[in-house]
């Protein structure tokens, strides 16, 4: 069977996107169906290329049983056909995506948040770490809608 192709989009693809990635990937392991999707996230951004994830996601996820080794990387061109659904974080990075995402493909991107009503996960770099702890949360409940439909019938 052909595997769902899930990637979260951020600016920096340091704080939110790996965060997500990490806990998509936690949820389908737990869940048992890890082995049909591929997960990865990216950014619109270069700045923070071949890093780590920022320490406050990855202690944030830590404190949820996650090891969170991914590294930066920006969206590339191919990802809007190797990819299905092509989740960004806010309105900034959507709008980004949409720019360059060529129109047969428009169809895959969404917001994560879209499913809870919208809205922005919003970007906690210059801020504490309760806004890492809201943004999994947010996450999470997001993911609750998202992943019936990912899976289909
Ligand atoms: P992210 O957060 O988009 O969730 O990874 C940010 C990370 C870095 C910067 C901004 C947002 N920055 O300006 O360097």
């Amino acid at each position: 069977m052909e595997r769902v192709g899930v990637l979260f989009v951020c600016l920096g693809n340091i704080c939110r996107s790996p965060m997500a990635e990490g806990l998509f990937q936690d949820r389908v392991q737990r869940d048992g169906v890890a082995g049909r999707f591929v997960v990865e996230s990216a950014g619109t951004a270069a700045y923070h290329v071949g890093e780590l994830a920022d320490p406050r996601t990855r202690e944030v996820l830590q404190r949820r049983g996650i090891d969170l080794r991914s590294r930066a990387r920006r969206v590339a061109d191919d990802d809007f056909e190797r990819f299905d659904w092509i989740l960004a974080m806010d309105g900034s990075n959507l709008s980004n995506l949409r720019r360059r995402c060529p129109a047969q493909h428009d169809h895959k991107l969404h917001r994560v948040l879209d499913p809870l009503g919208g809205g922005d996960v919003d970007d906690p770099y210059y801020g504490g770490s309760s806004g890492f702890d809201r943004n999994c949360d947010q996450l999470l409940e997001a993911f609750d809608h998202w992943l019936p439909r990912m899976l289909g019938p």
